[in-house]
């Protein structure tokens, strides 16, 4: 089959015939203009999420919209402004085809949920879908139709600062948030309620990969990776019913991902049947001009429709090239119709047709938007997403009476950093800061001085954020009152707006004066607490070494202060594990833990010739997997019931987990495997299953894993999945760095 060809979509994703059939209906009346206006999504008139808008003034807009030349819009939101050019759309065009709604709903919308990284500390599936479910019902209600996320880029590069809005390295952790943030967005698939919106997968495929974690680079990703890696949430994305799929900014192998025929036509669409509409990220089609690809905006728009983008975001290229293209005979109307059935596809799957107001209810927007219910949903999202990293001396739990505790650091007190990079829809300073969260606890005396400023002005979303590396004042009114605190708690890291988009760092510590400002407390008073927040892993070697408790806090939304402060004060046990590696410094990265034997792994025969490095050790700071409990958990008896089995057999694997501390806590039991001899060399260790166990103090349990060959295979260089026959290693434990193993064979 060539790549090229539009094949009808095939049984992974199912059609329903009765719509198909008013698709062509609707398509057979529909003028070439009307087709690529469908296909024409622009920016609202306010907010910008990329560069200047290129679709022109809002008038001109609004006037297309009337033109029936733009099929979609994006960050208008609020039931009034997208009722005001919904009725445009509606009642004003020749068909009155309804616009379909996008924003980012990335992490909340109003009330603002824990970055998705964080999330993916809780491994915690459930709770995940919850949270976008949550996110979901707050967009619809204020007339969102469909969310550019979830964001399952794979990464592996501290360094780029869009880790923060992904699930971590982890491709089989990766898979299962995908779909359980898809689950929470789009629900059944039925779209029956109207608290429910599409979801998009994105960024199509290989930016987690951009060289360097330099922002917009190019990515060079082999088959292996590409396969193994970076493809499988977005395929386990597609299987789950996922209505659009987003391209990247990347080249992949020196192909604009826009234009990349390969994984839009010939993956995607064709191989793995996907039958919603695939839209270009922000401008992507033109930027196929800079990146060298394309010689002009027509060129751009002919190599993109053909590859299998459906629909131009902010781009202005497809509406006014491919019109003529299509009339002038250059490109075929075939990719033009594939590309508008998919998109109509999408809003009758939604009911736009049956009700284009269905979304638009002003007294729902009013009692759902920051609702109660939905600060409580969030606040226990952020408490799962905290992971315990250090606990020595003893100093968490903080006592709940009778302690002088000391809070530091301008991040003690922020209102906004909290809220984390994507939060378009919510108001600035609405977070719960920490210090207001620890006030709460009312039996200790708790003092709060800012210390040095963490940054010289209040960072926004469209700016670089500027470190303070220079202002000491605040550093010895802090030092003087550590001296008489029994605890001191210091929150340090980076502020919400230093992740996110064009937030890459080729220095991952903590940032400004902050490490100067931790030794100095701790050179007067070494009972501190170091509370991270951050959106991405930090080099913290020197507080890791030295500093006795740290808890790692992310940006965790609207509640993020109350979710600390019960944490600290014990009201929650942590149970967070990272799904990132930290390295010790940037010099590792990229940094995973499933990496590769080589040929020397080990430092066999004490010489230099092994696989190292000559200045720093080659381990992480701290492993994919990790985290702590106030209380503790012991692994013992890993059992599996067959030594061998053949395919279409499964086995099961037992583990006895005991609480041996003196709290309730839960644990993620991690299962890994690893393929000793394959055709195309495994990792060292691959996550292939986890469940999340809570157990009382002295109590014990026996987890069960159900073994299969699902779990074994893996994708050959030619995308293939193949199960080979052979010795394999499971290990399981509390991190990815298992002390437990056992061996069987597949026969
Ligand atoms: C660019 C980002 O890469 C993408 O993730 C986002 O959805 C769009 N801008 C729209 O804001």
């Amino acid at each position: 089959m060539s790549i090229l060809t539009v094949t009808a979509v095939n049984a992974q994703q199912k059609l329903n015939p009765e719509i198909e059939k008013k698709i062509d209906i609707l398509m057979s009346k529909m003028t070439v203009e009307e087709k690529v206006g469908q296909m024409n999504q622009y920016n609202g008139f306010w907010d910008v999420t990329g560069p200047a808008p290129v679709g022109g003034t809002a008038e001109q807009k609004y006037e297309n919209i009337k033109k029936a030349l733009v099929g979609s819009m994006l960050t208008v939101r609020g039931v009034k402004e997208v009722k005001a050019v919904q009725k445009i759309a509606v009642e004003q065009t020749r068909l009155g085809i309804p616009l379909i709604i996008g924003f980012d709903v990335i992490h909340g919308y109003k009330t603002i949920s824990p970055i998705p990284l964080a999330e993916a500390a809780s491994w915690d599936l459930e709770a995940i879908e919850k949270s976008a479910s949550t996110a979901a019902s707050e967009a619809a209600a204020s007339g969102i139709n469909w969310t550019f996320g979830p964001m399952m880029d794979i990464s592996r590069d501290a360094r780029w600062g869009r880790v923060m809005e992904g699930a971590g390295e982890d491709p089989f952790l990766g898979s299962k948030i995908a779909v359980a943030r898809i689950k929470g967005f789009q629900g059944d698939n039925s779209f029956q309620s109207p608290l429910k919106i599409a979801a998009s997968a994105k960024h199509f495929a290989g930016y987690g990969f951009v060289v360097a974690g330099l922002e917009y680079n190019v990515a060079e990703i082999g088959q292996n990776t590409l396969y193994n890696q970076v493809l499988p949430p977005f395929k386990a994305a597609v299987d789950q019913g996922l209505k659009t799929v987003m391209t990247s900014f990347n080249t992949l192998n020196g192909i604009p991902a826009s234009a990349d025929q390969y994984l839009l036509r010939e993956i995607l669409k064709n191989k793995w049947g996907f039958s919603g509409f695939v839209i270009s990220d922000w401008a992507s089609i033109r930027e196929m001009i800079p990146w060298g690809f394309s010689k002009d905006e027509s060129a751009a728009a002919k190599s993109a429709v053909e590859a299998g983008t459906d629909m131009d975001m902010e781009g202005g290229i497809y509406l006014p090239y491919l019109i003529d293209l299509v009339k002038q005979g250059k490109v075929d109307q075939k990719y033009v119709d594939d590309a508008v059935r998919r998109i109509l596809r999408v809003k009758y799957e939604l009911g736009l047709f049956d009700d284009p107001y269905r979304f638009l209810d002003e007294k729902r927007e009013k009692e759902i938007v920051g609702s109660k219910a939905n600060n409580d949903a969030v606040l226990g999202m952020a408490k799962k997403s905290i992971v315990l990293l250090k606990n020595e001396k003893n100093l968490l739990p903080l006592k709940k009476s009778g302690q002088k505790i000391l809070l530091l650091g301008s991040l003690a007190s922020s209102k906004n950093s909290p809220l984390g990079s994507w939060r378009i829809a919510a108001d600035n300073n609405t977070a719960v800061s920490v210090l207001e969260g620890m006030k709460s606890y009312k039996n200790n005396t708790l003092n709060f001085v800012e210390g040095p400023k963490l940054t010289h002005e209040e960072p926004t979303f469209l700016a670089e954020v500027h470190y303070n590396t220079t202002d000491k004042s605040g550093l010895e009114e802090a030092k003087n009152a550590a001296k008489n605190a029994d605890v001191v708690v210091m929150v340090l890291g980076e502020h919400g707006f230093s992740s996110g988009e064009a937030r890459s760092r080729t220095n991952i510590d903590l940032p400004g004066l902050q490490e100067e400002f931790l030794k100095e407390i701790y050179s007067v008073n070494p009972n501190v607490v170091l509370v991270l927040n951050n959106g991405r892993p930090l080099t913290i070697n020197w507080a890791s070494e030295n500093i006795p408790a740290i808890v790692e806090a992310w940006h965790l939304g609207t509640q993020a202060g109350n979710a600390v402060a019960q944490v600290l004060y014990g009201d929650y046990n942590p149970s967070g594990k990272l799904p990132m590696t930290f390295p010790r410094n940037v010099g590792q990265i990229p940094m995973y833990y499933n990496d590769y034997a080589t040929g020397r792994f080990t430092d066999k025969d004490g010489n230099v010739f092994w696989s190292h490095y000559s200045d720093a050790e080659k381990t992480p700071l701290y492993p994919f997997g990790f985290g702590l409990s106030y209380t503790t958990f012991e692994y013992s008896d890993l059992k599996i019931n067959k030594k061998s089995f053949a395919k279409g057999e499964s086995a099961k694997v037992s583990v006895t987990l005991k609480n041996t501390g003196k709290y309730e806590g839960k644990e993620v039991v991690q299962l890994y495997i690893h393929d000793e001899f394959a055709s195309v060399v495994r990792p060292v260790k691959e996550l292939k299953a986890f469940q999340l166990i809570t157990l009382k103090p002295g109590e014990s349990k026996s987890v069960e894993f159900n073994l299969t060959e699902m779990e074994l295979g893996f994708y050959n260089n030619n995308g293939d999945f193949v199960v080979e026959p052979g010795s394999f290693k499971i290990m399981v434990g509390g991190s990815s760095e298992t002390e437990l193993t056992e061996e069987f064979e597949l026969l």
